[in-house]
């Protein structure tokens, strides 16, 4: 089998993080999320890769590189525009020729991997096997409607009255017939080829459509309040490891990860909770469900359930921060300097919540 990863598309919804970089390369755990979802393909024993890129190839390319570090084959397949996910298959055509194959969408995390879902895949007949979970919102979803016999009838992107409370979780698997769907639909009411579309295409000319149901958890990281949580899930599940430097006057607790380089000076620091390489930590607390990027400086600061990217700092914030995401190259610091006023330099639709005086 091969693999098709989907890392093409804007990522409007995770601006300003993503306002000139890849969604997918935003890290969950200290570990950019499109690496987890190669590893996931590569521990179910797929070693050829696909990976469709848009406006944001060059990043991608760079981070992601031919796969040697993984032990797998990535080609890259270029997509002029955001066209469809049934249009990214629809170009990658000829690297997938007649082999059967996954499809992964570069911005979900699973868990618990994919092996047993491609296991059952590969040694059945069936056309096409789509991956769903039960949500509590289906609505914002594709959502399926299966019959009596639990085969899939009908599927609905983002339904405004969802017919089953099933998502589809962004992993399809698929034989060749599937290119005959994608070049028999049309595009959508928002311009786009809908996946949902050719699934219902196959399922419509009595091709052999049959889901597999997920039941661990699974998040489509596309909006920040999700990037928090999924970054929880994933926090609660690595294993510590500390290979930087805790000095004596720190206490770090049992589920922290320290990476190498990074130091903790005379500071708090309570798990899950991972530090990152070169990362000083000095007379600080960090609280459980952070995410810490490398070259990152917080000091005389308290930060919680939050995720700081590369490079940023922060220095003497007297009020703990909380349920953040904060980007590359941040500085969060107290001014010793007159007027005593905020001052911000802030990327485009960023939000920033203030403490209310006495609160
Ligand atoms: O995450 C699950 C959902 O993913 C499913 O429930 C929906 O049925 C499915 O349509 C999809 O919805 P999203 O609105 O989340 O799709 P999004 O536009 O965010 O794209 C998903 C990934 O595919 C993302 O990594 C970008 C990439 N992509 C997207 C499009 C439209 C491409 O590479 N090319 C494209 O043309």
């Amino acid at each position: 089998m091969k693999g098709l990863v989907l890392s093409g598309g804007k990522g409007t919804r995770l601006y300003p993080l993503t306002f000139t970089s890849a969604k997918q390369l935003i890290p969950v755990a200290n570990k950019p999320i499109l690496f987890r979802v190669i590893e996931a393909i590569r521990d179910a024993g797929i070693t050829d890769i696909g990976i469709v890129v848009g406006d944001t190839a060059e990043e991608i390319k760079k981070a992601v590189g031919r796969g040697g570090r993984w032990g797998v084959k990535v080609t890259y397949i270029q997509q002029e525009a955001p066209l469809g996910l049934a249009h990214a298959v629809k170009i990658s055509q000829d690297f997938l020729g007649d082999e059967r194959f996954v499809m992964f969408l570069g911005d979900n995390v699973i868990q618990g991997g994919i092996s047993p879902l491609i296991q059952q895949f590969a040694t059945s007949d069936y056309n096409a096997q789509i991956v769903l979970t039960r949500v509590d919102h289906p609505e914002q979803y594709g959502v399926a409607e299966l019959d009596e016999e639990g085969r899939i009838v009908r599927l609905v992107e983002k339904p405004k009255e969802p017919p089953s409370d099933l998502a589809l979780v962004g992993i399809y698997m698929f034989d060749h017939h599937i290119f005959e769907a994608v070049n028999a639909i049309t595009p959508s009411w928002r311009g786009e080829l809908e996946i949902t579309d050719a699934i219902q295409w196959l399922v419509e000319h009595g091709y052999r459509v049959y889901p597999y149901i997920h039941r661990g958890w699974w998040i489509d990281t596309g909006r920040p309040g999700d990037m928090l949580e999924a970054n929880s899930l994933v926090l609660e599940e690595l294993e510590p490891v500390i290979e930087g430097y805790v000095d004596r006057d720190s206490q770090v607790d049992s589920r922290v990860t320290v990476q190498k380089g990074a130091e903790i000076i005379n500071s708090v620091v309570r798990g899950p909770t991972i530090i990152g390489e070169d990362t000083r930590i000095v007379n600080s607390y960090v609280g459980p469900f952070t995410s810490i990027y490398h070259h990152v400086l917080i000091e005389n600061s308290e930060i919680e359930r939050s995720i700081v990217l590369e490079r940023s700092v922060i220095r003497d914030v007297d009020r703990r921060i909380q349920d953040s995401l904060i980007g590359r190259n941040v500085c969060i610091e107290r001014s010793p300097f007159r007027p005593r006023a905020y001052k911000f330099t802030l990327g485009d639709n960023s939000h920033l919540g203030l403490v209310v005086n006495g609160g």
